[in-house]
């Protein structure tokens, strides 16, 4: 049964249509380009695709100002060619995850148009109003710089609203009954269309008490079991991939104990302490926000990530390690952006070197959790600090050297494609890296092939291994009888290291042998039961722990590759 749960071991990938592939020039991707490079993404191995709003929109923030929650946006495409993508996707073995944006609307949709009109609409009270220009108005923004309060006054209405986003964002009163209801009438609709699940927008503030009167914002965490309770009811296999930026304490509120809330949250503890161990070479904090995120239910699995559409938010770093963060990897004011985060895509961030690239994805591929992919991340796509807060890493997906990177026949893309310099599309694009070998894409292509063969990783215990240098990280995961093991050199000078495995009992003898899986540079424990490796500049490796069995194994089937992947499934 526990096999069933897809999402414990996926591949996600996301994507925005707009940007991704335009079929009929004009300038704007949309779902007939998506489908012809579905077969691109399979060939990637990705397992589930997830998708940023595409419902009709003003699209003053890429579309999370959403106008009609049951419409697509015509500039994408029809509902059919909705339907045609699920399926297609289907077909292939690749499920779709959708943006739940239910936190707020856009102040174009018609039920806010009704709200303001009317005193008495029905719509009146599925938005949070005040007559009077609430004390804390000026606190709680959550895009610090750019949003200039959390309360704004409507003409119309003659009355205050509440706006936690930008102010063409009301909030939706989640605590109303009518809201609930129709919260799960969308996502009833979209299972019905073919989707696997949901990434949930700002979860904390969806679930937040909301009101002119409210001191601090507490979460209803019940409302996450209905959520869940619906979805299962619609179809068993569906799930709530949740946006939460919350302390470790609190995440099995939103897992809840029993496993009822919750099926996935991206870990963005994890994720900030990962880039300052790229930072300074310092694993200790990050291990400590793996032990703190380690509590989840057998049901619920973390979404690891590098970088997604929204800045790098370093929030819950000290001030000393975000300054550390900010001087590696965004130096420049421009570079950075709420105060708290950096809005530069992965590559330029890592000055573009393939080794740090690849330590920093196989780091995504092994720590505890689900790896999810940004669209041109794997073929080390830039960004365009021209354009404005976080649309300079949302720029369309370079396919070739072709006019516009291959992305649009039209003069006119929605958004500049790449051009010039180390990161044009002249130079950084898919067809290109097809060719080579030893390109990121094939490397993706490949680590990602490996991934699906240690199922240990979604599925197993870590722990951590002892090396003795702060700036090499070993991850033993253990499952079913089986262990892998993961080893990462942040140092950009070689590391010698020593270390035992730490197996005891039965399995004590596994651990004198490691199995290189990605080259045949196997590891024998010296007398004191000890490996020793020297690991290169940013450096890793994938091993599986194996013994004398395995060995015999391998000899009984008459060698073979070493790279084999999971002993038993
Ligand atoms: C999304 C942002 C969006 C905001 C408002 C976020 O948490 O990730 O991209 O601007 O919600 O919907
Ligand atoms: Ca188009």
């Amino acid at each position: 049964m526990i096999n069933d749960l897809w999402y414990k071991n996926a591949i996600i990938y996301s994507l925005s249509v707009a940007t991704f592939m335009d079929s009929n020039g004009d300038g704007i991707g949309d779902f007939v380009g998506l489908m012809r490079r579905l077969d691109y993404l399979q060939g990637l191995g990705v397992t589930a695709i997830w998708l940023m709003p595409f419902q009709v929109s003003p699209q003053r923030d890429d579309g999370y100002d959403i106008a009609d929650y049951y419409g697509v946006d015509p500039r994408y495409g029809t509902f059919g060619d909705f339907v045609e993508f699920t399926h297609a996707a289907k077909q292939r073995g690749i499920r779709v995850l959708i943006d739940l944006v239910v936190n707020h609307t856009s102040n174009e949709h018609p039920w806010f148009l009704d709200a303001r009109g009317d005193p008495s609409s029905k719509y009146r009270d599925w938005y949070i109003w005040s007559d009077t220009r609430p004390a804390d108005a000026n606190k709680g923004m959550v895009f610090p710089g750019v949003q200039k309060s959390t309360w704004t006054y409507e003409e119309t209405a003659k009355a205050w609203y509440f706006h936690r986003f930008y102010d063409f964002q009301p909030d939706l009163n989640t605590a109303n009954p009518a809201v609930q209801a129709e919260i799960f009438k969308i996502m009833g609709f979209w299972i019905q269309l073919g989707v696997s699940g949901f990434r949930m927008d700002a979860v904390p503030f969806v679930i937040a008490k909301k009101g002119a009167d409210v001191r601090r914002p507490t979460e209803q965490y019940a409302m996450l079991r209905e959520f869940r309770e619906f979805l299962q009811w619609r179809q068993g296999d569906s799930i709530v991939l949740g946006e939460a930026n919350v302390l470790a304490k609190n995440d099995m509120e939103y897992f809840g104990d029993a496993g009822d809330r919750l099926h996935m949250m991206f870990n963005f503890q994890v994720n900030q302490h990962l880039f300052y161990a790229l930072a300074s070479a310092d694993t200790r904090p990050l291990v400590k926000a793996m032990e703190a995120t380690k509590p989840r239910p057998v049901t619920g699995q973390w979404g690891m990530f590098l970088r997604n559409h929204d800045e790098l938010d370093l929030g819950r770093l000290t001030d000393a390690q975000r300054r550390t963060v900010f001087a590696a990897f965004g130096p420049d004011k421009d570079m950075q952006l709420y105060d708290r985060g950096i809005r530069r895509r992965l590559a330029p961030m890592l000055g573009g070197d393939q080794r740090r690239l690849e330590l920093a994805y196989s780091l995504m591929f092994t720590l505890p959790g689900t790896p999810v992919i940004r669209y041109g991340d794997e073929i080390g796509m830039g960004d365009d600090l021209s354009l404005p807060e976080r649309t300079c890493a949302r720029t369309p997906m370079q396919w070739s050297n072709e006019p516009h990177g291959g992305f649009t026949k039209s003069d006119k893309p929605l958004s500049p494609v790449i051009s010039g310099g180390p990161y044009g599309y002249e130079h950084i694009n898919a067809a290109i890296q097809r060719r080579h070998p030893d390109s990121l894409l094939n490397w993706t292509e490949r680590i990602i092939r490996m991934r699906k063969e240690v199922p240990e990783v979604g599925w197993g215990d870590f722990s951590v291994i002892d090396t003795g240098d702060r700036a090499v990280l070993v991850i033993r995961y253990d499952w079913r009888n089986n262990s892998v093991l993961f080893v990462h050199n942040f140092h950009a000078e070689p590391r010698e290291i020593a270390f035992a495995v730490g197996l005891t009992g039965d399995n004590a003898e596994h651990g004198k042998l490691l199995i290189n899986l990605l080259s045949e540079d196997h590891s024998r424990a010296g007398g004191n039961g000890k490996h020793q490796i020297v690991i290169e500049a940013y450096g890793y490796r994938w091993y599986r722990v194996g013994g004398l069995d395995y060995l015999l194994r391998r000899t009984e089937a008459g060698g073979g590759p070493a790279g084999t992947g999971a002993r038993s499934g």
